[in-house]
């Protein structure tokens, strides 16, 4: 008798389609132009000594492969909690299924550029109990934030960053918000800019972007 059973993957996640990616990649190029241009931006460049006049952010980021939203890294097995995933029977029966992710907001850090992902209750059910918490090593009080809180899009990584970062940088983002920080705040064309200071932007788009993608996985 054969006897199939799913391997597991890299990771899990929702994985856009590629027309969308070319629009998502266009857009956030679009931001980073609009920034390097802004007075604002200029003067919070963190730039060691010397006082930088022109920054290029899109040399700056690297972009990597194919554009999509993690839901759980399972290191094919070796993650905790990667069978059980894989295992999941929401996992099993979704999988493959197309839905459009939220694209909500864009932001940066001297270490990533991503965009934030608001999942809809459907999309949550893929979502691992754990993520948030899973952070709080690196972003103290992230595992108190709402489910979903970590999911997004890493368009950019700084060199020798690795894209797990993204993640992070955006809990962090998240819990200033939480604690009420007010930021440094610019109104530019497509939404509110806020600079939470150590070189973190964050742009809330007025029209979050849909973005169709496919539920997925990867092998490398
Ligand atoms: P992200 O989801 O932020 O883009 P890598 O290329 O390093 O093997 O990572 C493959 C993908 O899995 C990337 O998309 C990455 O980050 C995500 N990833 C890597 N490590 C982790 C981790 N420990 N927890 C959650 N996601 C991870």
């Amino acid at each position: 008798k054969l006897h199939v059973e799913m391997s597991i993957p890299l990771y899990f996640g929702w994985f856009l389609f590629y027309t969308v990616q070319d629009q998502v990649r266009e857009t956030a190029t679009k931001f980073l132009k609009t920034l390097e241009v802004l007075e604002s931006f200029k003067k919070h460049i963190i730039s060691g000594k010397e006082e930088a006049k022109e920054v290029d952010l899109e040399q700056y980021f690297k972009a990597k492969g194919t554009l999509h939203c993690t839901t759980k890294f399972t290191d094919y097995g070796k993650a905790e909690g990667a069978k059980e995933y894989t295992d999941k029977q929401v996992v099993q029966d979704l999988y493959g299924s197309v839905s459009d992710l939220s694209l909500s907001a864009l932001f940066i850090t001297p270490r990533t550029v991503g965009a934030r992902v608001s999942l809809s209750e459907d999309q949550l059910q893929l979502w691992p109990a754990d993520a948030e918490k899973e952070a709080e090593s690196e972003v103290p009080g992230a595992g108190a934030l709402p489910l979903g809180s970590r999911a997004h899009v890493t368009l950019g990584c700084a060199d020798g960053v690795q894209p797990v970062q993204t993640g992070f940088d955006l809990l962090q983002i998240i819990m200033l918000q939480k604690d009420g920080q007010q930021g440094e705040q610019v109104d530019i064309d497509p939404g509110t800019l806020t600079y939470y200071g150590e070189g973190r932007w964050y742009l809330a788009l007025k029209e979050p972007i849909s973005a169709t993608a496919c539920f997925s996985s990867i092998y490398k």
